[in-house]
């Protein structure tokens, strides 16, 4: 069963950006966007691109290869090309530090 793994100190990460992170041999991406954190699987569902070279637009994470958008919060696809969201994990931050639990959905 998962835990959670501690990623970093909310002192050492922009306000608001990305991060890739490797928890537990993934490639996430955790997203600090109005105030809460987020992680994503680093993957786009159309073709594999690198969801953590995208633009963030409020909420939306922008895969850079053909534009899909992706809820930060849910991995939900949100635009063509993608139709599959791509993998969502928990976050928990305590006492000042992140913490990413990699789901089981794998
Ligand atoms: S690889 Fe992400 S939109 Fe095509």
């Amino acid at each position: 069963m998962a835990e959670y793994t501690k990623v970093a100190n909310v002192e050492d990460l922009d306000s608001s950006g990305k991060t890739v992170l490797e928890v537990e041999d993934r490639i996430v991406v955790l997203v600090h966007v109005d105030g809460g954190f987020y992680c994503l699987d680093d993957v786009c569902t159309h073709d594999d691109g690198p969801l953590s070279d995208g633009e963030l637009d409020g909420c939306d994470l922008i895969c850079p290869r053909h534009g899909a958008r992706f809820d930060v919060c849910s991995g939900k696809a949100k635009s063509l090309p993608a139709t599959r969201s791509t993998i969502s994990h928990e976050v928990k931050v305590e006492n000042g530090e992140v913490f990413v639990k990699v789901s089981e959905d794998i």
